[in-house]
């Protein structure tokens, strides 16, 4: 066997890039994350593992609420901007098309094809990044983007990130159906 033990980290590749938004001191804001995961179907839970010092997981903190806003990869130069530069410097409030679902306070991105608003359940201090866990209250996403009940990945053209080379990517091929291509396998 040629493998060799390589440097050890969270080598989970790709990863899709969420923004996610929230409000704070009155101000809305939107920063991109890439640790970001499914954790229960019914009630809908996500996971973010976000540093608190970001003047978004302020936002959080301070209004008990978020969104998560799937960009597409035409949308990748906006997002990346709102990686580099901070709420606490920068007003990032006028990027987007910004509206408002149940929540009322959570700001979502009409640029973004999908999006969820979130109601902050659980905050688990891990060390340097803490898991901001949120149940999904509702979910947004227009016709043009949808195959029946579900958005279509297709359509959706996520953006999505490699760590490491920290490079941005876009999807590639459907290659089977799930729960399915595999039951004849022996
Ligand atoms: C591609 C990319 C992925 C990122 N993923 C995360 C992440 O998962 N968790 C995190 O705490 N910060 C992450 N960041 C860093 C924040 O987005 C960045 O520090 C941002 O400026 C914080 O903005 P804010 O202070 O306005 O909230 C990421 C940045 C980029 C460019």
């Amino acid at each position: 066997m040629a493998k060799k033990e390589i440097m050890n980290a969270c080598h989970l590749y790709p990863m899709p890039i969420v923004l996610v938004g929230a409000k704070h001191e009155g101000r809305v804001n939107f920063m991109p994350a890439a640790f970001c995961g499914i954790l229960n179907i019914n009630p809908p839970i996500v996971a973010l593992g976000l540093s608190k010092m970001h003047f978004t997981s302020r936002g959080m903190e301070e209004n008990g609420v978020f969104s998560i806003n799937l960009p597409s990869v035409e949308m990748v130069e906006a997002t990346d901007y709102c990686g580099v530069v901070s709420g606490h410097k920068v007003d990032k409030s006028g990027l987007f098309k910004v509206f408002y679902g149940k929540l009322e306070t959570a700001p979502m991105i009409e640029e973004c094809r999908l999006n969820m608003e979130c109601k902050l359940v659980q905050k688990v201090a891990l060390g340097v990044d803490t898991a901001y866990i949120g149940e999904i209250v509702a979910s947004y996403c227009e016709d043009k983007y949808m195959d029946g009940k579900m958005p279509d990945m297709a359509k959706l053209n996520p953006l999505i990130f490699s760590m490491g080379d920290n490079t941005y990517w876009s999807i590639g091929k459907n290659v089977g159906k799930a729960w399915s291509i595999g039951k004849g396998y022996k």
